[in-house]
């Protein structure tokens, strides 16, 4: 809702957002100030796989050469995070446009918004996949019209943190299993995923682990998923959003980043951790204000989701773990594609 300083009773700020809130309904575009991110019509629908139309509007598609790479959020009218990864060197950013708005990506649609991409700001310390700093900034060729289906998300402040166990939705176009794409129309995919804590996916992911992968995960990461793989489609796309709930508002936790291949399990999907990055975001880009998220419960410790493999403590651990017993279960586990498609 818009700053109303000096406006008086907070009543007067509550019925303000039920007007809001009643315009979304009745499908009118309103225009809004910036910190009225992260707030949708819609309630959050759980163990979904095809999105509602307008449910995600922050949500991109990103097109390398008329080909959707990758998934990205809306966070002003002008400004998309992404993730690094899907702007290699090589690729001019000429070659690269923004969809907002979009729904089913094979149906034009008036709702619909492109844009190209004026800049794109990968973070320094982005190396390779698996490496820190897998986030990017894109400054869109000219700044977008909010609707009922081109919202942006809120961007999480530095101090927030987000208690392991929340349940979580990541959305994309991402392939549907391993090398099998969303078929045609590709409406956006939604998935409930809850957090893990950082030492316990650094558990999970040696478990097995393979050398040469990337199984570290860093401080400025984050893991959202199923141990068990009792989800069995592989959703999201890089670049793409993992949204919180927090107090009525939508706050973007993580950027999708990697993950072991689908099906595997013991390898929920890996996103850059945003509010590590919230202090970077707003000394590249001023107008960015990363929002306070109102504080939570506390974290309950989550251990027992790796212990029964190598008697894990759940008191949180520091670097990689040993040689560990692998008792497969085989089951698959529906998480992320671990990489854009280009
Ligand atoms: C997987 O785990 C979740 C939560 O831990 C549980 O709700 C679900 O029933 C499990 N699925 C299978 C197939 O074991
Ligand atoms: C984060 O910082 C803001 C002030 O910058 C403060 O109001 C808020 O309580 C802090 N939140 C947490 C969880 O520490």
């Amino acid at each position: 809702m818009a700053r109303r300083s000096g406006l008086g009773p907070r009543w007067l700020e509550a019925v303000a957002t039920v007007l809001l809130l009643g315009l979304f309904r009745n499908g009118i575009g309103a225009v809004v100030a910036e910190d009225s991110c992260g707030m949708v019509p819609q309630g959050r629908i759980t163990g979904g796989t095809t999105a509602a139309r307008g449910q995600w509007p922050w949500q991109v598609s990103i097109n390398h050469h008329g080909t959707h790479v990758c998934g990205g959020s809306l966070v002003s009218n002008q400004w998309v995070l992404s993730a690094a990864h899907c702007f290699p060197s090589d690729n001019k950013i000429e070659e690269y446009e923004v969809k907002l708005g979009a729904h089913q990506l094979d149906y034009y649609s008036t709702d619909t918004q492109v844009r190209g991409v004026a800049q794109v700001i990968s973070h320094e310390k982005y190396s390779h996949e698996g490496s820190m700093g897998d986030i990017a900034l894109l400054r869109l060729s000219s700044s977008v019209t909010f609707s009922r289906y081109i919202r942006p998300i809120c961007l999480p402040a530095a101090n927030a943190s987000f208690p392991n166990g929340l349940q979580c939705i990541v959305t994309g176009w991402g392939h549907v299993a391993p090398s099998v794409s969303l078929p045609n129309p590709r409406p956006l995919q939604q998935l409930e995923v809850p957090l893990i804590s950082r030492e316990t996916c650094n558990c999970l992911y040696n478990i097995n682990a393979k050398p040469g992968e990337p199984h570290l995960i860093d401080q400025d990461m984050l893991c959202a998923g199923y141990v068990n793989g009792s989800k069995d489609a592989c959703q999201g796309d890089s670049g793409g959003p993992l949204s919180c709930p927090v107090a009525g508002r939508w706050y973007l936790a993580g950027i999708v980043s990697w993950g072991d291949a689908c099906g595997a399990p013991n390898r929920p999907g890996v996103y850059t951790l945003t509010s590590v990055y919230a202090s970077w975001i707003h000394y590249k880009v001023a107008e960015l204000q990363p929002q306070v998220v109102p504080q939570m419960e506390e974290s309950q410790p989550d251990g027992h989701l790796c212990s029964r493999y190598k008697g894990f403590n759940s008191a949180p651990a520091q670097g990689l773990v040993g040689p560990i017993l692998l008792l497969p279960l085989g089951l698959t586990l529906g998480l992320l594609r671990p990489l854009h498609e280009d």
